[in-house]
């Protein structure tokens, strides 16, 4: 492995040698020596509407989605690219510059029988959650389904959930976007080549699908509270670990039974009328053991701005807006979508998040449009998880697509010590800047860049201005740590600029 050369440093290190500071004066090593390992997620700042850490410190996320949809529910750790999740694949994201990952906690998979708990399934997740923080990565628990059921030609919920006589027989799934029901084997379960014959995103249309959400949310057979006690558990868990950036409560929930209540099909209505209840509901026993970590809650994915009355309990210091974009549903460009999602903010007082986006290989638009998202991103300083980690691979080689690669590869500040006013990567010529007013941290913690090596193989230059601002330090082969000088004071506007060597 070929190390880096850092002349600027060197030259900051001389000086601060040659001039011999007190012992007052910012020690990087000392402090890196001092507070090891990740920093805890704090709360949110409520007129930034970004995630702040237990330093006070501003910090952005630069992610990607691990979900496995199928038995047994999580990837292997053995090394296969495209399928596991392993000593091996957190080293390689490491690598890449990412800091996070969106880690689906499949219910399936952690109640296999109503009211028992599978510890050896939860244990596995622990488990690569832990490999995650080894490797500096952080980990958004996500508790994932799409199209809700087995018995749906769905997953998410375990077999259990869904009775079969909930819907009268002639109007059962998948009616109406096929005439007539599937059969079904004594589970309930429709064959995988019927299910392969339908578009599983307009499944969301059939009576069934709906009218199993509907039972979820009105707490029909308190399948609302075992969806709560999942939480409590997931929490009980996690509530220790410092890697964990919060609690997604459930991906892409549809809006509840729209054959029984029709208005709920209007953009925003669902989010109030069916998803706030039971997102309180299962955030109030998340807080019964577990009073700080973040919890993020979605709405419907064809919103256009939210519709929730508020954030679940109330608390938008303690929440996310957990949103999505893809195209359909969403109807207008990335930058529209993260305005309205901006003012979601400000209504709700809290921050948001880009959990999911198109990151996979496509034709050239879909390239173009994938440079245009996390460009756009950059400019409403927005942190972002694309989907999904297993499409960075090009076939079973271990190579990654170099076109997804260098978007994971991009630079940006992991954590500001102070106020952001502006960042951006250029992807051209890798140059790189970062605009902030200067707010010291709890115990002077430093703004930590991540500069990716694959980004920058034979090292960069940095530039601060004003010049003696900041004291700078290599922490790893991808983070470069600013430490605010003791001469700087808060209020202090400062610049840094990263040219490619
Ligand atoms: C619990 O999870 C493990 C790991 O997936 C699996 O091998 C085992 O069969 C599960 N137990 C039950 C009762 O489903
Ligand atoms: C995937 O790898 C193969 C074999 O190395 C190569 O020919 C192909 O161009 C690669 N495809 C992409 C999209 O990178
Ligand atoms: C980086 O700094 C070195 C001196 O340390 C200088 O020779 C070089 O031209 C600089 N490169 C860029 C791209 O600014």
């Amino acid at each position: 492995m070929q190390l880096f050369s850092f002349p600027i440093l060197t030259a900051t290190a001389a000086i601060l040698a040659t001039f011999g500071l007190s012992s007052a004066a910012v020690d990087p090593q000392g402090w890196y020596q001092a507070h090891p390992g990740l920093a805890k997620i704090g709360k949110v700042d409520q007129s930034l509407h970004q995630i702040t850490d237990s330093f006070g410190r501003v910090r952005f996320f630069h992610g990607t989605n691990v979900v496995k949809k199928e038995a047994p529910w999580f990837r292997p750790f053995e090394f296969k690219p495209g399928d596991s999740f392993g000593e091996q694949d957190v080293k390689n994201l490491q690598q890449l510059g990412v800091n996070a990952v969106r880690l689906g906690h499949h219910w399936a998979g952690s109640e296999p029988v109503r009211g028992s708990y599978n510890q050896t399934f939860l244990d596995i997740m622990k488990k690569q959650t832990k490999l995650a923080e080894d490797h500096g990565i952080y980990v958004l628990v996500d508790v994932h389904q799409d199209v809700f059921a087995p018995q749906l030609c769905g997953h998410g919920v375990p077999e259990w959930f869904v009775k079969p006589d909930w819907v009268t027989s002639w109007k059962r799934f998948p009616v109406p976007q096929k005439l007539k029901p599937f059969s079904v084997d004594s589970k309930g379960i429709p064959s995988a080549s019927d299910c392969n014959s339908i578009d599983w995103s307009l499944s969301y249309l059939t009576i069934s699908v709906a009218n199993a959400f509907g039972r979820l949310y009105n707490n029909n057979d308190n399948l609302g509270d075992a969806f709560s006690s999942y939480w409590k558990q997931l929490a009980q868990q996690y509530s220790q670990t410092p890697n964990i950036l919060g609690y997604n409560l459930l991906n892409e929930p549809w809006v509840g039974d729209h054959y029984a209540d029709p208005t709920l099909l209007t953009p925003g209505v669902a989010d109030h009328k069916t998803m706030e209840g039971l997102w309180n509901r299962a955030a109030t026993q998340i807080r019964t053991v577990d009073p700080d970590t973040l919890i993020w809650f979605e709405g419907s994915t064809y919103d256009i701005l939210s519709g929730f009355n508020n954030v679940p309990l109330g608390d938008g210091s303690r929440t996310v807006h957990s949103f999505h974009y893809y195209k359909p549903p969403q109807l207008g460009s990335l930058d529209t979508t993260l305005t309205n999602r901006q003012k979601d903010n400000v209504r709700l007082k809290t921050a948001g998040v880009l959990t999911e986006f198109t990151f996979w290989m496509g034709n050239q638009q879909q390239m173009d449009d994938l440079q245009t998202a996390v460009t756009t991103a950059d400019s409403h300083m927005m942190s972002w998880f694309g989907w999904a980690y297993e499409n960075l691979y090009n076939g079973s080689s271990g190579d990654f697509h170099p076109e997804l690669a260098k978007h994971y590869s991009r630079a940006y500040p992991a954590a500001v010590s102070g106020t952001p006013t502006a960042f951006a990567f250029n992807a051209a010529d890798s140059s790189f800047s970062l605009s902030f007013t200067v707010k010291k941290a709890v115990d002077n913690a430093p703004t930590e860049l991540i500069l990716p090596k694959p980004t920058y193989p034979n090292g960069y230059n940095v530039t601060v201005d004003p010049a003696d601002s900041l004291v700078q330090f290599v922490v790893d082969d991808r983070t470069l740590a600013l430490f605010t000088a003791d001469a700087t004071q808060d209020g202090q506007k400062i610049k840094v600029t990263i040219q490619k060597k």
